[in-house]
């Protein structure tokens, strides 16, 4: 079983070079197939989620070529089929891009309902409320193997028009997975309470460059006037987001100094503001950003909000800094109802959190101590890696196949930046 074994103590110094975002990866990837040619994506982060869904487009029968390890050309005028294979799909959650993508390509869409991290409750009823809007029906099927009941969904239209689409709750799948579909509707559609995510324009923009007219990405109103036809592009993806705020977290935890490159700083206000109010200095440059820190960090409080608010995806990570801050911080989820699963591998740490429905109290402490860990989800994974980063002694973290989904190279990078980290094989406790 490999596991990542991390000495801590070692404050991370030097560059850290930030990847594609796996996030807008994992939504233009399928993009790709409403084009009528081949396409070219560059800074495509290496990680095992993008292989996933790569093997999905092979599978349904797109020709798929890698330039080099992050660019990939990919044709998908060989796909003849309304169906992402069920096996493939279930792994992973932005699979279902691939309902709104074969809904736009082909006006009928077949997908495994998907499997992604435990968080909460992640219900889709927002993306079908906007295929109803457009014209098209869905049902949901059973089938049981082995009996394991699975579930996947089946949208089809006739015709797919524009129209007003009001989200009721403010979320990234359905703004994405209504735009797939919505660029190849007649008409004008409007997406209303639209997320306004980095990757959402992101997305925009590659549409736009295949020939799409979609306007108002990153504000709250987004207007798609649908195109017949869609050609091939050339596009790099922008970098993580949330892969350079994991690492800004770190060199602050770690009371290091880190230059973290290849990243777009208006992306990372809200975290370079709550780590400048831990006290951490953060400089930013045209395409980097400097963390430095020193001495404990200061408490204080978070409450996660659809962007430009502070990301959910961060707060484990923030977490761990406020568990070594001089005082009591909240940390109050509201995107999620089941991520602060972590906090029980935390507390094997020293850690003092106790959690209260979607709030977690973190009382400061002077330091932690290495633990014997096992990641709970990706970004939960990445807490421990900073928890292990900062703590007296050995940390050991399995069930590394979560952080591997979203972190390309993490044991490189961060022993490039002069931490004590590497992946070994160990018996599981459980085994011996
Ligand atoms: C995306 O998930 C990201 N995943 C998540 O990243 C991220 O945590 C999340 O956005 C919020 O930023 C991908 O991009 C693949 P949502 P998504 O739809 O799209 C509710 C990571 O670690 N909701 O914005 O699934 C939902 O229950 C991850 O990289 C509905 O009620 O999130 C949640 O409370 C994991 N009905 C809220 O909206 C719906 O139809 C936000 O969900 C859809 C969502």
């Amino acid at each position: 079983m490999d596991k990542l074994q991390i000495i801590g103590g070692n404050r991370l110094s030097g560059e850290i070079e930030i990847s594609g975002a796996k996030n807008a990866a994992l939504e233009i990837i399928p993009a790709v197939i409403l084009s009528d040619n081949v396409c070219r994506i560059e800074n495509v982060p290496d990680i095992t989620d993008i292989h996933a869904m790569i093997e999905i487009l092979i599978a349904m029968g797109a020709k798929v070529n890698y330039i080099d390890r992050t660019t990939v050309e990919i044709d998908p005028r060989p796909i003849d089929t309304y169906i992402a294979p069920s096996e493939l799909a279930r792994n992973i959650r932005g699979s279902y891009y691939f309902l709104g993508a074969l809904l736009g390509r082909s006006r009928h869409a077949l997908v495994a309902m998907p499997g992604g991290c435990d968080i909460g409750t992640r219900p889709i009823d927002q993306h079908l409320k906007g295929f109803t809007a457009l014209g098209a029906n869905y049902r949901y099927i059973r089938d049981t193997v082995d009996d394991v009941v699975n579930i996947s969904v089946e949208v089809e239209a006739k015709k797919l028009t524009g129209d007003n689409i009001y989200l009721d709750v403010v979320t990234v799948g359905a703004t994405i997975n209504i735009m797939l579909a919505a660029v190849r509707a007649d008409g004008i559609t409007v997406i209303e309470n639209a997320a306004r995510e980095p990757h959402i324009v992101d997305l925009a923009n590659f549409l736009n460059s295949m020939g799409a007219d979609v306007r108002g990405a990153g504000t709250d109103v987004i207007k798609i006037r649908g195109k017949k036809h869609l050609h091939s592009a050339d596009y790099s993806i922008i970098p993580d987001q949330i892969e350079a705020g994991t690492y800004m977290v770190a060199a602050a935890a770690t009371g290091g100094n880190v230059l973290i490159r290849n990243v777009i700083p208006k992306h990372l206000e809200s975290i370079t503001s709550k780590l400048e109010e831990t006290g951490a200095e953060v400089v930013e440059f045209d395409d980097s950003v400097r963390v430095s820190a020193a001495g404990r960090p200061h408490r204080c409080n978070i409450k996660t909000m659809p962007h430009p608010g502070f990301p959910t995806d961060m707060q484990p990570q923030m977490a761990v800094l406020l568990s070594l801050a001089d005082g009591t911080s909240h940390i109050n989820e509201s995107i999620w109802d089941n991520r602060f699963k972590y906090v029980e591998e935390l507390r094997k740490m020293g850690a003092k959190i106790e959690v209260r429905g979607n709030v977690a109290q973190i009382s400061g402490v002077r330091s932690l101590y290495g633990a014997d860990l096992y990641a709970t989800d990706l970004r939960a994974g990445a807490a421990m890696v900073i928890a292990g980063l900062c703590a007296d002694g050995e940390t050991t973290i399995g069930k590394i196949h979560y952080i591997e989904r979203g972190y390309e190279c993490l044991t490189e990078k961060l022993l490039r930046a002069g931490a004590q980290i590497q992946r070994v094989s160990l018996p599981d406790p459980a085994d011996l």
